[in-house]
């Protein structure tokens, strides 16, 4: 089998594709028979691309030395996409396969989703995917900008490479405690059981950063934090968190219930939306511009970096329970997390014999990243001859557990098209779904008045996202190291 990356000059080849080929390689996943093509525009000498992937800045355990292997297994081409010359990259590509008698490939498309029908067609027309062995083909987000586009570009994909050959990245599938709630829910009968609108008040689910957005300016004005992260990684935490259970852990089967999932939320109300831009200020005390005077910024900008909305699940399982969601960058600290707030019933005999000074209703918090685990707020007596009750946290660190090696989000994501698992991709539909329910939301915000920027850097976002929870008499929970041991807001 080899690699076949293209756009192999970008950012995301050094920093996450190259450092998770080498773990593979480590983890003799992969050897000397896997070539690694990387192909881009740039003329550069094999040397000079190996200069540019900064190996030992990426990958901070690689050795010149030992492993040099690896280094062997690297091709550079240059292609220009825009005047391919398909019988010298088709001659390349063959030697290869000779070389390393394999006929099976996966190319993988590290460009801007402008350029995919582009490869698509050069791949075509170049007859890579013709003859011995299999072709699988990978996208990195955004898939389109709107149903429409993603419509057009899966029609276009869809004329090359079979469904089953499609590998549709969303990161967030190939982070540990993301595919953890599916254990959790369903092996567990003390979570499986109250998973439903007769235990759970309400959901929250949180993704803050502490970035900015880096050096994507002319990405992120035409995309806002709704494309950016609702559209695919919130609503793909959201599917997990409200499918029902499924046949079986097939990723087809996986995949049909996620997509009920999709199709059943309620259009979100206006006034149910929160977007927010970022000002000046500081983030752990350095001093960061704001969101308009990023470069390829327009400095009248009305692009949101921050959004929070509240949304209904329409099933019998989930009806009348609000989920509670929002993104943003340059907030106060980095972290991902779902919280699971169950119904209070304390205020039973407890309540009336006033013997209920401090409590909480039992919250399950799964955090994603960056500190990895599942914890339970639940509440016991307070020692003494008192009956009092007394808010206490359960704890589950994964690392831990199960140590601090664990494999990153594209190591794990790249072994399984290695082997051929769809479960942790996108399929066709639920990406469209998505756009279905996004596109109104985005068209919405579109119309809303704003007073841009409105949230300091360093913050939690703006106040009307306090607001948009505190109306039903809610609030944000904080991350672990902002709340109290008993596990109440600071
Ligand atoms: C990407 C978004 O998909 O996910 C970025 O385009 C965002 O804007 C990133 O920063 C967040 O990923 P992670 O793994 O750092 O949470």
């Amino acid at each position: 089998m080899m690699i076949i990356i293209f756009g192999s000059t970008g950012d995301l080849t050094k920093r996450k594709l190259i450092p998770a080929l080498f773990s593979l390689y480590q983890r003799k996943i992969i050897g000397a028979d896997f070539p690694i093509v990387c192909v881009g525009r740039k003329r550069l000498s094999k040397n000079d691309f190996i200069d540019h992937l900064e190996l030992k800045k990426f990958i901070p355990e690689y050795d010149p030395k030992d492993d040099s292997r690896f280094i062997d297994m690297i091709y550079y081409y240059t292609v220009d996409l825009d005047c391919a010359d398909c019988t010298g990259f088709k001659k390349q590509i063959g030697s290869l396969e000779k070389k390393h008698k394999t006929s099976d490939k996966i190319f993988y498309l590290a460009l801007p989703s402008t350029l995919f029908k582009k490869v698509v067609d050069l791949i075509k027309s170049c007859g890579l995917t013709v003859g011995k062995g299999y072709s699988r083909v990978v996208f990195e987000k955004p898939i389109g900008h709107d149903l429409r586009s993603a419509v057009e570009l899966n029609d276009h994909v869809s004329c090359v490479f079979p469904e089953k050959s499609i590998y549709r990245i969303d990161h967030y599938l190939g982070k540990e405690l993301v595919q953890n709630i599916m254990a959790l829910r369903f092996s567990n009968a003390i979570f499986n059981e109250v998973w439903n609108n007769k235990f759970i008040d309400h959901v929250q689910i949180t993704n803050s950063e502490t970035v900015g957005i880096e050096d994507r300016g002319d990405y992120y004005e035409k995309t806002g934090a709704i494309k950016d992260m609702f559209q695919n990684h919130l609503l793909q935490i959201l599917s997990f968190i409200v499918m029902c259970p499924p046949k079986s852990i097939s990723a087809d089967d996986i995949r049909d219930e996620k997509i009920k999932v999709l199709r059943s939320l309620d259009p979100v109300r206006a006034e149910d939306i929160v977007v927010g831009q970022y000002d000046s200020g500081f983030v752990k005390g350095r001093n960061v511009l704001p969101y308009r005077s990023e470069s390829e910024v327009d400095p009248k900008s009305k692009t949101e970096t921050y959004a929070a909305m509240k949304l209904f699940v329409n099933n019998g399982r989930w009806k009348g329970v609000p989920f509670y969601l929002r993104t943003g960058k340059r907030l106060a600290m980095r972290y991902t997390e779902v919280n699971v707030v169950l119904k209070d019933v304390s205020c039973n005999m407890f309540c009336k014999s006033g013997v209920k000074e401090d409590h909480t209703p039992n919250i399950m918090t799964i955090r994603i990243q960056p500190d990895e685990g599942i914890a339970l707020t639940f509440n016991a007596k307070h020692p003494g001859s008192k009956l009092i009750l007394h808010p206490v946290v359960m704890d589950f660190c994964h690392a831990c557990h199960f140590g601090f090696n664990v494999p990153q989000a594209y190591e794990v994501l790249l072994h399984q098209i290695i082997i051929g698992d769809q479960t942790l991709f996108t399929r066709r539909d639920e990406i469209e779904e998505s756009w279905r329910y996004i596109d109104p939301i985005v068209k919405m915000v579109g119309k809303k008045k704003r007073s841009f920027p409105n949230y300091e850097p360093g913050s939690f976002g703006p106040k009307e996202a306090d607001k948009l929870i505190g109306r039903d008499g809610r609030e944000w929970i904080l991350p672990k190291e902002l709340r109290t041991e008993h596990g109440h807001n600071i």
